[in-house]
């Protein structure tokens, strides 16, 4: 990879591994890359300011009380310049201050200005890094499109051994390369995704619902804005955080999705429906809590959702997408090549929720893609795997051709 002049804008935190950053800075460097480095006070008290500001050929950005005019244009300035925003080491601290948006020094703050892919490389003492807090703030972080290099497990400055060692350096800048790397080839493209479960209200506190979690769809929705789209989920009730940098829209039953589907679909390039989609509903809507009738059976009349896929089929434009699931627990493609005709769709990816590893609520999937003419197994792979797959096929139809062996 050509590194030359690529901007790579390095946050030095608190900890004793601030003198392996200065290793990073020489490495970065040495490939051709600009490296412009922001010191935490802290930071400055393990490493002088002098070791970077010589390693990067720049100034270092330090925090000052001089602050507020300073910070505006110094903030602003390196966030909008950043290709890759490093933070190494990254402490629990400021781990946290990012989970929560907290901008009180320069470093907090232009790292909560940028919109370049984050990477952190954590180091603390491993009680600090398998605190509840610290896992729940990279959860957090993670969510919102955050990467993580390490930590690595070892001995540590503190003399326990554990996890919190930060990666070392050669790790640090293969990671800030797989991060260059990484194909935009969505840019310029709007993808709506449809995500988790359906409810369906009985009453002010029963509904029927499945077992959606909302990963398969997040991970469709957030693998497009990584690839550089722009993205809108449509989503029901999820187990799982809704994906930052994405537009969200959320919906309760069959019909708000309905609704929303169609208006929202015609605006975008592809649409790819991985909800999980009540067939039915109640037919009354009690606008009490029903009450239990003692010794009496309860008859529930339920009437038909509109079939959403059919309908967003029916309105596809020339030149977009439109690609279904089928969660099927028998006769998987068979099932699935009747919905694909029936909706309309490009493609549709069947999967056998009965198998062990795919289907509702687990970060992986078996799936099958079913366009008119071929059909393309895929084996036991991340949710974030398939969803590049998902993408890699609407692209090749987009650019003309129908099959994976095109
Ligand atoms: O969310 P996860 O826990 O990660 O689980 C993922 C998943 C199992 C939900 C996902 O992989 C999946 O299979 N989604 C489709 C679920 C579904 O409703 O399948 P279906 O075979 O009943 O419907 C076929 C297609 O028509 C789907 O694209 C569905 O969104 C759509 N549909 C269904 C009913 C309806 N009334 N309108 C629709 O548009």
């Amino acid at each position: 990879m050509d590194w030359t002049g690529r901007e790579i804008v390095l946050g030095v935190t608190g900890g004793i591994a601030a003198y392996k950053s200065a290793e990073i800075v020489s490495r970065l460097r040495h490939l051709g890359a600009h490296v412009h480095v922001i010191m935490t006070k802290n930071a400055t008290e393990f490493v002088s300011p002098l070791t970077f500001q010589t390693l990067s050929a720049n100034q270092v950005v330090k925090d000052t009380f001089a602050a507020p005019e300073y910070w505006n244009v110094e903030h602003v300035a390196l966030a909008k310049l950043a290709e890759v925003f490093v933070i190494a080491p990254a402490t629990a601290n400021i781990l946290a201050k990012m989970a929560a948006g907290i901008a009180d020094d320069m470093l907090s703050t232009t790292v909560l200005a940028t919109k370049a892919p984050v990477l952190a490389a954590p180091a603390m003492n491993t009680g600090m890094w398998t605190a509840a807090a610290t896992q729940q703030n990279v959860r957090t972080l993670q969510s919102r499109g955050v990467r993580f290099c390490g930590p690595d497990s070892g001995l540590l400055a503190c003399g326990d051994s554990g996890a919190g060692r930060m990666s070392e350096p050669e790790e640090i800048v293969k990671a800030i390369e797989a991060i260059l790397r990484r194909k935009q080839d969505c840019a310029g493209l709007r993808i709506l995704v449809t995500a988790g479960a359906t409810r369906e209200r009985l009453d002010p506190v029963r509904f029927l619902s499945n077992d959606s979690s909302g990963k398969m769809g997040f991970a469709i929705a957030e693998a497009a804005r990584d690839r550089g789209a722009d993205v809108t989920v449509v989503y029901g009730n999820v187990s799982v955080p809704v994906p930052a940098g994405i537009r969200a829209i959320p919906i309760e039953s069959a019909m708000d999705l309905y609704e929303t589907m169609l208006r929202e679909a015609p605006a975008h390039d592809a649409v790819i429906q991985a909800a999980a989609v009540a067939d039915y509903r109640a037919e009354q809507v009690s606008g009490e809590k029903i009450k239990k009738k003692q010794g009496e059976k309860w008859t529930l009349t339920l009437v038909e959702n509109p079939d959403i896929a059919a309908a967003v089929g029916k309105i596809k434009k020339p030149g977009q997408v439109f690609a279904g699931f089928a969660a099927e627990t028998e006769h998987l493609q068979e099932h699935a090549a009747a919905k694909l005709r029936k909706k309309n769709l490009d493609f549709i990816v069947a999967n056998d929720v009965t198998r062990p590893g795919a289907g509702f609520n687990v970060d992986t999937n078996i799936a099958s893609i079913l366009t008119e003419t071929d059909v393309t197994d895929y084996p036991l792979q991340s949710k974030r795997e398939l969803a590049e797959e998902i993408l890699n096929r609407i692209l090749k139809i987009r650019a003309g051709g129908q099959s994976d062996a095109d």
